[in-house]
Protein backbone atom coordinates (compact mmCIF):
# COMPACT_ATOMS: atom_id res chain seq x y z
CA UNK A 1 0.00 0.00 0.00
CA UNK A 2 1.61 3.27 -0.82
CA UNK A 3 -1.31 6.14 0.68
CA UNK A 4 0.54 7.91 3.91
CA UNK A 5 -0.81 6.46 6.75
CA UNK A 6 -3.20 8.45 9.00
CA UNK A 7 -3.01 8.19 13.06
CA UNK A 8 -3.83 5.06 14.54
CA UNK A 9 -7.42 5.59 16.74
CA UNK A 10 -6.69 8.02 20.38
CA UNK A 11 -5.92 5.93 22.98
CA UNK A 12 -4.72 2.96 20.83
CA UNK A 13 -1.82 0.49 22.73
CA UNK A 14 1.35 -0.30 21.55
CA UNK A 15 3.50 -2.78 22.93
CA UNK A 16 5.04 -6.47 23.12
CA UNK A 17 4.19 -9.99 24.38
CA UNK A 18 6.13 -12.32 26.19
CA UNK A 19 5.01 -15.64 28.15
CA UNK A 20 6.67 -16.47 31.28
CA UNK A 21 7.80 -20.01 29.96
CA UNK A 22 9.57 -18.26 27.34
CA UNK A 23 11.13 -15.77 29.26
CA UNK A 24 11.40 -16.20 33.04
CA UNK A 25 13.78 -18.86 33.59
CA UNK A 26 13.69 -21.85 36.01
CA UNK A 27 10.40 -23.06 35.51
CA UNK A 28 9.17 -26.41 37.15
CA UNK A 29 6.16 -27.34 35.11
CA UNK A 30 4.84 -30.18 32.44
CA UNK A 31 7.34 -28.43 29.68
CA UNK A 32 10.92 -27.98 31.56
CA UNK A 33 10.22 -31.73 32.47
CA UNK A 34 9.28 -33.12 28.99
CA UNK A 35 12.18 -30.57 27.82
CA UNK A 36 14.85 -32.42 29.62
CA UNK A 37 13.31 -35.90 27.97
CA UNK A 38 13.75 -34.76 24.72
CA UNK A 39 16.10 -32.83 24.11
CA UNK A 40 18.87 -35.42 22.83
CA UNK A 41 15.69 -36.67 20.68
CA UNK A 42 14.84 -32.80 19.16
CA UNK A 43 18.80 -32.19 18.68
CA UNK A 44 19.27 -35.49 16.21
CA UNK A 45 15.61 -34.45 14.17
CA UNK A 46 17.35 -31.22 13.65
CA UNK A 47 18.81 -31.85 10.42
CA UNK A 48 15.37 -33.41 8.90
CA UNK A 49 13.13 -30.80 10.34
CA UNK A 50 15.27 -27.18 9.63
CA UNK A 51 18.45 -28.20 6.76
CA UNK A 52 15.71 -27.29 4.14
CA UNK A 53 15.92 -23.62 5.46
CA UNK A 54 18.64 -20.97 3.50
CA UNK A 55 19.86 -20.40 6.80
CA UNK A 56 20.64 -23.69 8.11
CA UNK A 57 24.13 -23.39 7.63
CA UNK A 58 24.16 -20.68 10.62
CA UNK A 59 21.75 -22.89 13.10
CA UNK A 60 23.00 -25.99 12.45
CA UNK A 61 25.37 -25.85 15.69
CA UNK A 62 22.55 -24.57 18.02
CA UNK A 63 19.97 -26.78 16.84
CA UNK A 64 21.49 -29.73 16.88
CA UNK A 65 22.77 -28.79 20.47
CA UNK A 66 20.63 -30.45 22.94
CA UNK A 67 20.93 -27.99 25.31
CA UNK A 68 18.90 -25.24 22.84
CA UNK A 69 15.92 -27.51 23.61
CA UNK A 70 16.27 -26.94 27.46
CA UNK A 71 14.71 -23.46 29.10
CA UNK A 72 16.72 -23.51 32.11
CA UNK A 73 17.26 -20.15 32.36
CA UNK A 74 16.05 -18.72 29.18
CA UNK A 75 16.25 -14.85 29.84
CA UNK A 76 16.36 -14.60 33.54
CA UNK A 77 12.84 -12.01 33.01
CA UNK A 78 11.60 -13.50 36.44
CA UNK A 79 15.16 -11.18 38.10
CA UNK A 80 15.29 -8.72 35.12
CA UNK A 81 11.56 -7.38 34.68
CA UNK A 82 12.58 -4.03 35.89
CA UNK A 83 15.55 -3.78 33.37
CA UNK A 84 13.35 -5.33 31.43
CA UNK A 85 10.60 -2.47 31.53
CA UNK A 86 13.15 0.18 31.35
CA UNK A 87 13.62 -1.32 27.78
CA UNK A 88 9.91 -1.17 26.87
CA UNK A 89 9.46 2.18 28.20
CA UNK A 90 12.64 3.42 26.36
CA UNK A 91 10.39 2.14 23.52
CA UNK A 92 7.33 3.92 23.96
CA UNK A 93 5.30 1.03 25.01
CA UNK A 94 2.41 2.13 26.75
CA UNK A 95 0.76 -1.64 26.99
CA UNK A 96 2.53 -5.27 27.78
CA UNK A 97 1.40 -8.81 27.62
CA UNK A 98 2.84 -11.19 29.61
CA UNK A 99 1.50 -14.39 31.21
CA UNK A 100 1.54 -15.88 35.01
CA UNK A 101 3.07 -18.93 35.93
CA UNK A 102 0.62 -21.59 37.44
CA UNK A 103 3.12 -23.44 38.26
CA UNK A 104 4.69 -20.93 40.66
CA UNK A 105 1.55 -19.27 41.76
CA UNK A 106 0.41 -23.46 42.73
CA UNK A 107 3.35 -25.69 42.97
CA UNK A 108 1.16 -28.15 44.86
CA UNK A 109 -2.19 -28.85 44.97
CA UNK A 110 -4.51 -26.63 46.98
CA UNK A 111 -1.14 -25.01 48.42
CA UNK A 112 -1.13 -21.45 47.02
CA UNK A 113 1.82 -19.63 46.98
CA UNK A 114 1.99 -15.95 48.68
CA UNK A 115 5.62 -15.24 47.68
CA UNK A 116 4.84 -15.85 44.21
CA UNK A 117 1.79 -13.62 44.11
CA UNK A 118 3.24 -10.75 45.31
CA UNK A 119 5.98 -10.92 42.76
CA UNK A 120 3.44 -10.96 40.05
CA UNK A 121 2.12 -7.97 42.15
CA UNK A 122 5.54 -6.39 41.83
CA UNK A 123 5.74 -7.22 37.81
CA UNK A 124 2.22 -5.35 37.38
CA UNK A 125 3.35 -2.32 39.82
CA UNK A 126 6.79 -1.71 37.26
CA UNK A 127 4.67 -1.60 34.30
CA UNK A 128 2.27 0.90 35.82
CA UNK A 129 5.09 2.99 37.41
CA UNK A 130 6.50 3.07 33.72
CA UNK A 131 3.18 4.05 32.35
CA UNK A 132 2.33 0.79 30.70
CA UNK A 133 -0.66 -1.19 30.47
CA UNK A 134 -0.49 -4.56 31.66
CA UNK A 135 -2.55 -7.73 29.93
CA UNK A 136 -2.11 -10.71 31.80
CA UNK A 137 -2.62 -13.98 30.25
CA UNK A 138 -3.54 -16.67 32.77
CA UNK A 139 -2.80 -19.70 31.18
CA UNK A 140 0.01 -19.59 28.41
CA UNK A 141 0.04 -23.72 27.81
CA UNK A 142 2.44 -24.73 30.50
CA UNK A 143 0.84 -26.64 33.53
CA UNK A 144 2.04 -27.12 37.31
CA UNK A 145 3.31 -30.85 37.57
CA UNK A 146 0.60 -32.07 39.94
CA UNK A 147 -1.85 -31.30 37.39
CA UNK A 148 -0.51 -32.78 34.25
CA UNK A 149 0.27 -35.78 36.35
CA UNK A 150 -3.62 -35.96 36.99
CA UNK A 151 -4.03 -35.79 33.21
CA UNK A 152 -3.95 -32.49 32.21
CA UNK A 153 -6.74 -30.73 30.24
CA UNK A 154 -8.29 -34.25 30.13
CA UNK A 155 -9.29 -34.90 33.60
CA UNK A 156 -13.16 -33.90 34.58
CA UNK A 157 -11.95 -32.11 37.09
CA UNK A 158 -9.14 -29.70 35.36
CA UNK A 159 -11.67 -27.36 34.94
CA UNK A 160 -12.60 -27.10 38.62
CA UNK A 161 -8.29 -26.85 39.39
CA UNK A 162 -8.22 -23.90 37.19
CA UNK A 163 -11.02 -22.27 38.25
CA UNK A 164 -9.67 -22.19 42.03
CA UNK A 165 -6.21 -20.91 40.61
CA UNK A 166 -8.12 -18.55 38.47
CA UNK A 167 -10.27 -17.16 41.83
CA UNK A 168 -6.73 -16.75 43.96
CA UNK A 169 -5.15 -14.48 41.32
CA UNK A 170 -7.88 -12.60 40.33
CA UNK A 171 -8.77 -12.29 44.11
CA UNK A 172 -5.47 -10.91 44.67
CA UNK A 173 -4.58 -8.87 42.01
CA UNK A 174 -8.60 -7.82 40.84
CA UNK A 175 -7.57 -4.16 41.53
CA UNK A 176 -4.26 -3.85 39.33
CA UNK A 177 -5.25 -5.33 36.57
CA UNK A 178 -7.62 -4.13 34.06
CA UNK A 179 -7.26 -6.72 30.95
CA UNK A 180 -7.12 -10.14 31.56
CA UNK A 181 -6.61 -13.09 28.97
CA UNK A 182 -8.01 -16.43 30.10
CA UNK A 183 -6.27 -18.87 27.20
CA UNK A 184 -3.47 -18.50 24.86
CA UNK A 185 -4.46 -20.13 21.29
CA UNK A 186 -6.25 -23.10 22.41
CA UNK A 187 -6.54 -24.22 18.97
CA UNK A 188 -3.28 -24.12 18.50
CA UNK A 189 -2.57 -25.99 22.06
CA UNK A 190 -4.97 -28.90 20.86
CA UNK A 191 -3.77 -29.12 17.61
CA UNK A 192 0.23 -29.71 18.64
CA UNK A 193 -0.70 -31.47 22.08
CA UNK A 194 -3.43 -33.70 21.22
CA UNK A 195 -3.79 -33.89 17.60
CA UNK A 196 -0.50 -33.99 16.30
CA UNK A 197 1.62 -35.34 19.09
CA UNK A 198 4.15 -33.13 19.00
CA UNK A 199 3.83 -31.51 22.36
CA UNK A 200 3.46 -32.48 25.71
CA UNK A 201 1.41 -34.72 26.38
CA UNK A 202 2.29 -36.18 22.91
CA UNK A 203 -0.91 -37.37 22.40
CA UNK A 204 -2.94 -38.15 18.80
CA UNK A 205 -6.18 -38.31 19.25
CA UNK A 206 -9.84 -37.10 17.68
CA UNK A 207 -11.33 -38.06 20.40
CA UNK A 208 -9.24 -37.01 23.40
CA UNK A 209 -8.96 -33.62 21.35
CA UNK A 210 -12.43 -33.10 21.63
CA UNK A 211 -12.73 -33.85 25.08
CA UNK A 212 -9.51 -30.95 25.46
CA UNK A 213 -11.87 -28.66 23.70
CA UNK A 214 -14.87 -29.06 25.88
CA UNK A 215 -12.71 -27.97 29.02
CA UNK A 216 -10.68 -25.55 28.13
CA UNK A 217 -14.09 -24.10 26.62
CA UNK A 218 -15.78 -24.42 29.88
CA UNK A 219 -12.51 -23.41 32.20
CA UNK A 220 -12.42 -20.38 29.78
CA UNK A 221 -16.45 -19.60 30.63
CA UNK A 222 -15.65 -19.85 34.27
CA UNK A 223 -12.58 -18.05 34.38
CA UNK A 224 -14.30 -15.24 32.85
CA UNK A 225 -17.15 -15.53 35.53
CA UNK A 226 -14.56 -15.78 38.18
CA UNK A 227 -12.72 -12.83 37.50
CA UNK A 228 -16.46 -10.78 36.33
CA UNK A 229 -17.36 -11.71 40.02
CA UNK A 230 -14.16 -9.73 41.36
CA UNK A 231 -14.42 -6.61 39.12
CA UNK A 232 -17.79 -6.33 36.61
CA UNK A 233 -15.30 -3.76 34.77
CA UNK A 234 -12.21 -5.76 34.20
CA UNK A 235 -12.06 -6.52 30.27
CA UNK A 236 -11.80 -10.22 29.80
CA UNK A 237 -11.21 -11.83 26.58
CA UNK A 238 -9.28 -14.60 24.88
CA UNK A 239 -6.26 -14.90 22.36
CA UNK A 240 -6.54 -17.32 19.27
CA UNK A 241 -4.33 -17.65 16.89
CA UNK A 242 -6.33 -17.33 13.21
CA UNK A 243 -4.30 -17.66 10.06
CA UNK A 244 -5.80 -16.21 6.40
CA UNK A 245 -6.79 -19.05 4.78
CA UNK A 246 -7.54 -18.62 0.44
CA UNK A 247 -9.36 -20.36 -1.74
CA UNK A 248 -10.66 -23.94 -2.35
CA UNK A 249 -12.18 -25.20 1.20
CA UNK A 250 -10.50 -21.89 3.23
CA UNK A 251 -14.46 -21.38 4.61
CA UNK A 252 -14.09 -25.16 5.96
CA UNK A 253 -10.71 -23.99 7.34
CA UNK A 254 -11.94 -20.91 8.66
CA UNK A 255 -14.69 -22.58 10.83
CA UNK A 256 -13.39 -25.56 12.11
CA UNK A 257 -9.03 -23.96 12.58
CA UNK A 258 -10.08 -20.26 13.53
CA UNK A 259 -13.01 -19.91 14.89
CA UNK A 260 -14.54 -22.93 16.21
CA UNK A 261 -13.90 -21.90 19.77
CA UNK A 262 -14.62 -17.88 19.28
CA UNK A 263 -18.17 -19.67 17.83
CA UNK A 264 -18.53 -21.73 21.10
CA UNK A 265 -17.43 -19.04 23.79
CA UNK A 266 -20.40 -17.23 22.26
CA UNK A 267 -20.95 -13.95 24.77
CA UNK A 268 -18.08 -14.85 27.40
CA UNK A 269 -15.95 -12.47 25.85
CA UNK A 270 -15.04 -8.73 26.53
CA UNK A 271 -12.40 -8.34 23.18
CA UNK A 272 -10.79 -11.05 21.13
CA UNK A 273 -7.25 -11.23 21.03
CA UNK A 274 -5.70 -12.36 17.82
CA UNK A 275 -2.33 -13.87 17.42
CA UNK A 276 -1.20 -13.29 13.68
CA UNK A 277 1.32 -15.46 11.83
CA UNK A 278 0.44 -17.35 8.89
CA UNK A 279 -1.11 -17.80 5.35
CA UNK A 280 -2.16 -20.40 3.38
CA UNK A 281 -3.90 -20.90 0.31
CA UNK A 282 -6.07 -24.07 -1.07
CA UNK A 283 -6.78 -25.78 -4.24
CA UNK A 284 -9.89 -27.49 -3.99
CA UNK A 285 -9.04 -29.65 -0.85
CA UNK A 286 -5.39 -29.79 -1.19
CA UNK A 287 -2.70 -27.42 0.64
CA UNK A 288 -0.59 -24.87 -2.24
CA UNK A 289 2.90 -24.65 -1.24
CA UNK A 290 3.88 -20.89 -1.50
CA UNK A 291 6.20 -19.35 -3.51
CA UNK A 292 7.00 -16.36 -1.54
CA UNK A 293 10.64 -15.64 -1.23
CA UNK A 294 9.51 -13.53 1.56
CA UNK A 295 9.74 -15.79 5.10
CA UNK A 296 11.56 -15.62 8.34
CA UNK A 297 14.07 -17.51 9.45
CA UNK A 298 11.86 -20.82 10.53
CA UNK A 299 10.49 -20.57 6.29
CA UNK A 300 7.14 -19.21 7.42
CA UNK A 301 5.75 -16.66 5.14
CA UNK A 302 5.20 -13.07 5.36
CA UNK A 303 1.84 -12.22 3.90
CA UNK A 304 0.95 -8.59 5.81
CA UNK A 305 -1.94 -8.39 4.10
CA UNK A 306 -3.37 -11.40 5.45
CA UNK A 307 -4.22 -9.85 8.75
CA UNK A 308 -6.91 -7.66 7.24
CA UNK A 309 -8.97 -10.06 5.80
CA UNK A 310 -8.46 -12.14 9.02
CA UNK A 311 -9.32 -8.66 10.80
CA UNK A 312 -12.05 -8.03 8.62
CA UNK A 313 -13.81 -11.75 9.41
CA UNK A 314 -13.56 -11.08 13.10
CA UNK A 315 -15.63 -7.95 12.95
CA UNK A 316 -18.83 -10.20 13.24
CA UNK A 317 -18.34 -10.73 16.56
CA UNK A 318 -18.85 -6.86 17.51
CA UNK A 319 -15.96 -6.83 20.37
CA UNK A 320 -12.58 -4.29 20.29
CA UNK A 321 -9.64 -6.19 18.82
CA UNK A 322 -6.57 -6.15 19.92
CA UNK A 323 -3.73 -8.01 17.72
CA UNK A 324 -2.11 -9.99 21.17
CA UNK A 325 0.80 -11.16 18.93
CA UNK A 326 2.71 -10.70 15.57
CA UNK A 327 5.93 -11.12 14.77
CA UNK A 328 9.28 -13.41 12.97
CA UNK A 329 12.02 -14.86 13.80
CA UNK A 330 14.92 -12.78 12.52
CA UNK A 331 18.57 -13.29 13.85
CA UNK A 332 19.70 -10.48 11.24
CA UNK A 333 16.79 -8.02 12.12
CA UNK A 334 16.83 -7.30 8.11
CA UNK A 335 13.28 -7.87 8.11
CA UNK A 336 11.44 -7.15 11.68
CA UNK A 337 11.32 -3.36 10.44
CA UNK A 338 9.36 -3.74 7.47
CA UNK A 339 7.10 -6.57 8.83
CA UNK A 340 5.49 -4.70 11.18
CA UNK A 341 4.96 -1.58 9.19
CA UNK A 342 3.30 -3.50 6.61
CA UNK A 343 1.09 -5.59 8.82
CA UNK A 344 0.22 -2.11 10.15
CA UNK A 345 -0.46 -0.20 7.18
CA UNK A 346 -2.90 -3.72 6.31
CA UNK A 347 -4.14 -3.16 9.85
CA UNK A 348 -5.05 0.58 9.54
CA UNK A 349 -6.64 -0.02 6.30
CA UNK A 350 -9.25 -2.60 8.28
CA UNK A 351 -9.70 0.08 10.89
CA UNK A 352 -10.09 2.58 8.23
CA UNK A 353 -13.22 0.18 7.29
CA UNK A 354 -14.97 -0.01 10.77
CA UNK A 355 -13.26 -3.08 12.24
CA UNK A 356 -12.24 -1.86 15.80
CA UNK A 357 -8.77 -2.48 16.85
CA UNK A 358 -7.82 -0.71 19.87
CA UNK A 359 -4.11 -2.16 19.89
CA UNK A 360 -0.61 -4.02 18.96
CA UNK A 361 1.45 -6.18 20.65
CA UNK A 362 5.04 -7.37 18.67
CA UNK A 363 5.84 -10.38 19.20
CA UNK A 364 8.04 -10.64 21.41
CA UNK A 365 9.79 -8.10 23.70
CA UNK A 366 12.99 -10.19 23.76
CA UNK A 367 14.55 -13.21 22.32
CA UNK A 368 13.19 -16.36 23.69
CA UNK A 369 12.96 -20.21 24.13
CA UNK A 370 10.83 -20.91 21.38
CA UNK A 371 9.15 -24.39 22.34
CA UNK A 372 9.79 -27.45 20.27
CA UNK A 373 12.36 -25.26 18.47
CA UNK A 374 14.54 -24.23 21.31
CA UNK A 375 16.30 -20.15 21.55
CA UNK A 376 18.23 -20.64 18.08
CA UNK A 377 14.38 -18.47 16.75
CA UNK A 378 14.87 -15.03 17.21
CA UNK A 379 11.62 -13.21 17.89
CA UNK A 380 13.02 -10.11 20.06
CA UNK A 381 12.65 -6.51 19.54
CA UNK A 382 15.62 -6.86 22.11
CA UNK A 383 18.23 -9.29 21.45
CA UNK A 384 19.42 -11.75 24.04
CA UNK A 385 23.04 -12.58 24.50
CA UNK A 386 21.99 -16.20 25.88
CA UNK A 387 25.84 -16.35 27.66
CA UNK A 388 26.29 -12.82 29.27
CA UNK A 389 22.26 -12.24 29.42
CA UNK A 390 23.23 -8.97 28.07
CA UNK A 391 20.30 -6.78 26.57
CA UNK A 392 20.61 -5.38 22.96
CA UNK A 393 18.19 -3.29 21.59
CA UNK A 394 17.67 -4.30 17.39
CA UNK A 395 17.59 -1.01 15.23
CA UNK A 396 13.58 -2.72 14.20
CA UNK A 397 12.43 -1.82 17.34
CA UNK A 398 13.77 1.93 17.63
CA UNK A 399 12.11 1.92 13.94
CA UNK A 400 8.87 0.39 15.93
CA UNK A 401 9.63 2.74 18.74
CA UNK A 402 9.21 6.13 16.30
CA UNK A 403 5.34 4.12 15.32
CA UNK A 404 4.84 3.75 19.35
CA UNK A 405 5.42 7.27 20.21
CA UNK A 406 3.59 9.26 17.46
CA UNK A 407 0.84 6.83 16.98
CA UNK A 408 1.35 7.18 12.97
CA UNK A 409 3.31 5.01 10.95
CA UNK A 410 6.91 6.68 10.46
CA UNK A 411 8.45 6.68 6.83
CA UNK A 412 11.35 3.93 7.08
CA UNK A 413 14.65 4.84 7.87
CA UNK A 414 16.99 5.11 4.07
CA UNK A 415 19.55 2.68 5.80
CA UNK A 416 16.51 -0.05 6.57
CA UNK A 417 15.37 -0.45 3.11
CA UNK A 418 16.63 -3.13 0.35
CA UNK A 419 16.64 -6.05 2.68
CA UNK A 420 13.06 -6.13 3.82
CA UNK A 421 11.77 -5.40 0.29
CA UNK A 422 8.13 -6.96 -0.10
CA UNK A 423 6.95 -7.95 -3.21
CA UNK A 424 4.22 -5.09 -3.52
C1 LIG B 1 2.21 -18.79 19.84
C2 LIG B 1 2.64 -18.53 21.19
C3 LIG B 1 4.03 -18.00 21.35
C4 LIG B 1 5.04 -18.32 20.29
C5 LIG B 1 4.95 -17.39 19.12
C6 LIG B 1 5.95 -17.67 18.02
O1 LIG B 1 1.45 -18.01 19.32
O2 LIG B 1 2.60 -19.79 19.24
O3 LIG B 1 1.73 -17.72 21.82
O4 LIG B 1 4.35 -18.56 22.56
O5 LIG B 1 6.32 -18.26 20.78
O6 LIG B 1 3.70 -17.50 18.55
O7 LIG B 1 5.74 -18.92 17.46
Amino acid sequence: MSEESKNFPQGFLWGSATSSHQVEGNCDNDWSRWEKANAERLAEEAEGRFSHLPNWPEIKDEAQNPQNYISGRACDHYHRFEEDFDIAKSLGHNAHRFSIEWSRIEPEEGKFNEVEIEHYRQVILALRTRGIEPFVTLNHWTLPLWFSEKGGWQNSQSVINFAKFVDFVAKNLKNEVNFWITLNEPGIYIAQSYLLGLWPPQKKSLLVSLKILKNLLSAHKSAFNIIKSFDPKAQVGLVDDIMYYEGGISFLADWFANREFLNLVGRRMDFIGLNFYFHQKFSGFKFIKSDSENKSDLGWEIHPEGIYHVLKKLKRYHRPIYITENGLADAKDAKRAEFIREHLKWTQKAIAEGVDVQGYFHWSLLDNFEWDKGFWPRFGLVEIDYKTLERKIRPSALEYAKICKNNVIASPAPQLRGGAKQSR
